[in-house]
């Protein structure tokens, strides 16, 4: 009775479900426990925009279904905002679909253009979401290793012909979770020609785009000359302005993946709550101020981690975005995050969990203040002496 789908049995376990587990038993226990688990920003959203949310939720007119695309000021915010920063023009009625999260327009997109037996070119280690979307529509993932002796970019020559023949989209998230590595020009150009050249949709996730460290921003991949012909780029307020619990985000670029994935949603979906798009408007429109300050919050972590990480003497490969630091610990990472949790009470994400090339690796996740970075220092030197 009630059994679930053969597309559900197929889902992989869920990746945080058994160290959390562990991680109440210890809280239960009064532990303190210190946790670089999940990537969920710990400072609070601008007051800015939560006085914009208050302001926004009191006209009645907002209390209805949003539906659509989203609101005409979002959806302009937006197109501004990528014409202010990475110098790219969108169409704000055509080329622009608000999201709830970035993760919602990840996971539907592949029911809009994935039959049975199409393939998806998913990177891993990776965000889950990518492979999970395809199965729920019925395809196959097909796994792209990212390597460090490749900067963690995918090599696209390695990829057989006879699944190249059934691939329809290819996902590239950059700057990349877990890796916190970036992509450059030279790599996007490259991929673009790629998918012209073998009829490929390019996914690109952005969610990470504005957390980069030393004020080298990442490029955009619709900057990309030909990118809006065959892409759509994947963007999220959530880990910009600490808003990961209001769900918003927007997909933009190819006007006919645009409009599929709208079209999608409106049977799925009635849209964003609109007194939420338009604290999306006071996000990219009001002063940045506060994101210069979260940056600057997030490299001072980084870099408190990294000093502890070299004086255990780990080899650290310095992350240039995101708010993750991917660290090689040589061996079993499983094994790795288990001691650090049941001697240490600290949690880091073990890497098998973003895939088989995540293996030797774990995650931090920079969301945690530097004194807690400090003291999870002097435990784990306890632990791993
Ligand atoms: C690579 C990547 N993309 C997308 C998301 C989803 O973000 P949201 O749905 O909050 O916009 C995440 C969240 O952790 C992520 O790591």
């Amino acid at each position: 009775m009630f059994d679930v789908s053969e597309r559900m049995k197929k889902l992989p376990p869920y990746l945080f479900a058994e160290i959390d587990k562990k991680r109440k038993k210890l809280i239960a226990e009064g532990k303190e426990v210190i946790s670089f688990g999940v990537g969920d920003p710990d400072l609070p959203t601008p007051e800015r925009i939560v006085n914009a949310v208050r302001k926004a939720v009191g006209d009645p007119s907002v209390h209805r279904y949003p539906f659509g695309k989203g609101r005409a000021d979002f959806r302009k915010a937006i197109a501004d905002y990528y014409k202010k920063y990475s110098s790219v023009s969108l169409d704000p009625e055509t080329e622009i679909c608000v999201l709830i999260g970035s993760k919602e327009g990840i996971a539907h997109f592949p029911l809009a253009f994935i039959n049975p037996g199409d393939v998806t070119l998913v990177p891993e280690p990776g965000y889950p979401v990518y492979q999970i979307g395809t199965i729920l529509a019925g395809g196959t993932p097909y796994f792209m290793p990212l390597k460090e002796e490749n900067d963690f970019l995918p090599d696209f020559g390695k990829i057989p012909d006879d699944v190249l023949a059934k691939a329809k989209i290819l996902y590239l998230n950059y700057p990349n979770n877990p890796t916190g590595a970036c992509a450059d020009d030279e790599f996007l150009k490259d991929a673009v020609r790629f998918c012209k050249k073998h009829n490929l949709i390019l996914l690109y996730d952005a969610a990470y785009h504005e957390m980069y460290f030393e004020g080298k921003r990442p490029v955009s991949f619709l900057s990309i000359p030909g990118a809006k012909d065959i892409g759509i780029e994947i963007h999220s307020l959530s880990k910009t302005y600490n808003m990961t619990g209001w769900r918003i985000g927007w997909a933009c670029g190819n006007e006919k993946l645009v409009s599929a994935l709208a079209t999608l949603k409106e049977n799925i979906d009635s849209g964003t709550f609109e007194a939420i798009q338009i604290a999306g408007v006071e996000c990219l429109t009001g002063n940045q101020e506060d994101v210069v300050e979260m940056r600057k919050i997030y490299q001072e972590r980084r870099d408190v981690l990294i000093e502890g990480l070299k004086k255990l003497k780990f080899r650290v490969k310095i992350p240039v975005a995101t708010f993750y630091l991917w660290l090689n610990v040589g061996g079993d990472s499983l094994a790795f995050a288990d001691k650090l949790l049941s001697e240490a009470h600290i949690i880091v994400t073990p890497g098998i969990g973003f895939g088989p090339s995540g293996e030797g690796y774990v995650r931090f996740a920079l969301t945690i203040d530097k004194n807690m970075i400090k003291k999870a220092i002097e435990r784990m030197e306890n632990v791993l002496k």
